[in-house]
């Protein structure tokens, strides 16, 4: 990568790590590249546990038709969460931090935040994902009154 793409990584990282979110997008910091960094802390895998990792050009293909609801919060629309569906379990293909090609297996919340990021990448947001808008809050409310979400979607 070249060195100007190698200093904005390691500016998105700081970002990242300042507001202790689990991805961030290029776009969110106003630069029109399709590249994302995520990490998946062993806390909060459910799934795969991903150190911090960078993707340009990302591709996501479903694995198979499963997708699963579950809760996503996004750095550019603090203090709010809700329930999105998403693909259980994908393929996901592009470059890493070095220019190396990914290709990797995901499932659970790691999949959910590379979707997640992907999609900032074509200007969607999370609310644009939604199926149910019960499932829709503020971060405070929902620590209060926790709403379960149903097992089937
Ligand atoms: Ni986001």
């Amino acid at each position: 990568m070249a060195p100007e793409v190698q200093a904005l990584l390691g500016d998105m990282a700081e970002t990242l790590y300042d507001a202790g979110g689990v991805g961030l997008a290029a776009p969110q910091i106003f630069r029109s590249l399709r590249l994302f960094i995520y990490h998946i802390p062993a806390s909060r895998a459910g799934g795969d546990a991903v150190p911090l990792s960078a993707v340009a050009n990302p591709v996501i293909t479903p694995l198979d038709d499963e997708k699963e609801l579950g809760w996503e919060g996004c750095l550019s629309i603090p203090g709010l969460r809700a329930a999105v569906p998403r693909w259980t379990r994908i393929r996901l293909t592009g470059l890493n931090e070095h220019g190396e090609p990914v290709d990797q297996a995901l499932s659970g919340f790691a999949a959910r935040v590379v979707q997640h990021e992907t999609d900032h990448l074509d200007g969607i947001m999370y609310p644009m994902r939604m199926s149910d808008f019960r499932y829709f809050g503020f971060n405070e409310e929902l620590e209060r009154f926790p709403i379960p979400l149903p097992e089937v979607l």
